[in-house]
């Protein structure tokens, strides 16, 4: 594990370290949906980070965003990449956005790291070993009721396109809580549930490099990671609820009753 842990290390500092160097000079693209967006430094990073653990694991599977499944397709072993997480805060200089690497063995989350570069933040965990920040322990937060509990979530790029656009969600939980953040990237949303800034966070939508990372570093932080029903979290479904754990039944609850909002009650 903690080979693991030391090479998607280096590989996340490598990719930061390129965000960084193209940070607030590139023109972001849309890669098809509006808002999908794409740079030269996700590429640019993609490119760094696959080659660090292409070098020291070359039998593995990998799993990067911009390039696809580029390694081993038989390996127990997926390495889960978004060398961008929050592209979109990225373009717009908004600097919550991270590099994130997991690493999935049989298709379970068992190592992460989410490096954001201009907050200098490096979360890591592997099962079993706990949750750090910049290599200092954390814990999720103690805060026990949703009316005190301070929320994250997120909206995919295909919100135009269907009803189950998680907008009902965000109302209803607004109403109910101190308050429901959109911080723009899924990797460190979860990180900042696991170190206790944010007491939980859903979202559907979301691809396994978004959050292959961030459930490790949940989980060993001593949060839960469920579906919305609290049954196990199976990480192709997209949609996912992680919490302090204490209000995760409430909030589970609250998920499951949103209906969603009329058609007709944006413009179109
Ligand atoms: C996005 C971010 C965002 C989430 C989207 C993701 P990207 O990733 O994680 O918070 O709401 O669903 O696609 O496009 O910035 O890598
Ligand atoms: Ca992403
Ligand atoms: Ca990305």
């Amino acid at each position: 594990m903690l080979q693991f842990l030391d090479v998607a290390t280096e590989a996340a500092l490598t990719g930061g370290a390129i965000l960084q160097s193209y940070a607030g000079q590139v023109e972001a693209q849309e890669k098809g949906r509006p808002g999908d967006l794409v740079t030269a430094a996700d590429k640019a990073a993609e490119v760094a980070i696959v080659e660090v653990i292409r070098r020291h694991f070359p039998d593995h599977g990998i799993l990067a965003e911009e390039s696809g499944q580029v390694g081993a397709a038989q390996s127990e072993f997926l390495w889960a990449i978004d060398p961008l997480d929050g592209t979109t805060n990225y373009a717009h200089q908004y600097p919550f956005y991270a590099v994130s690497i997991g690493l999935l063995m049989d298709g379970i989350p068992q190592v992460g790291v989410v490096f954001a570069p201009f907050l200098q933040e490096l979360f890591r965990a592997a099962k079993g070993m706990g949750a750090t920040l910049n290599r200092q322990p954390i814990q999720v937060s103690r805060t026990a009721e949703l009316q005190q509990s301070l929320l994250v979530t997120g909206f995919a790029y295909d919100r135009h396109e269907t009803a189950d656009n998680n907008y009902a969600e965000f109302c209803t939980l607004t109403h109910l809580t101190q308050g429901v953040r959109r911080g723009g990237s899924a990797a460190l949303d979860l990180c900042y549930v696991a170190c206790g800034r944010l007491d939980g966070y859903w979202e559907r939508g979301l691809s396994q490099w978004d959050i292959a990372a961030g459930v490790v570093i949940v989980e060993e932080a001593g949060g839960w990671v469920t579906a919305y029903d609290q049954s196990p979290f199976v990480i192709e479904s997209g949609r996912i609820l992680a919490t302090n754990a204490r209000i995760h039944a409430a909030l589970s609850q609250t998920l499951l009753q949103v209906k969603p909002l009329p058609a007709n009650y944006l413009l179109s």
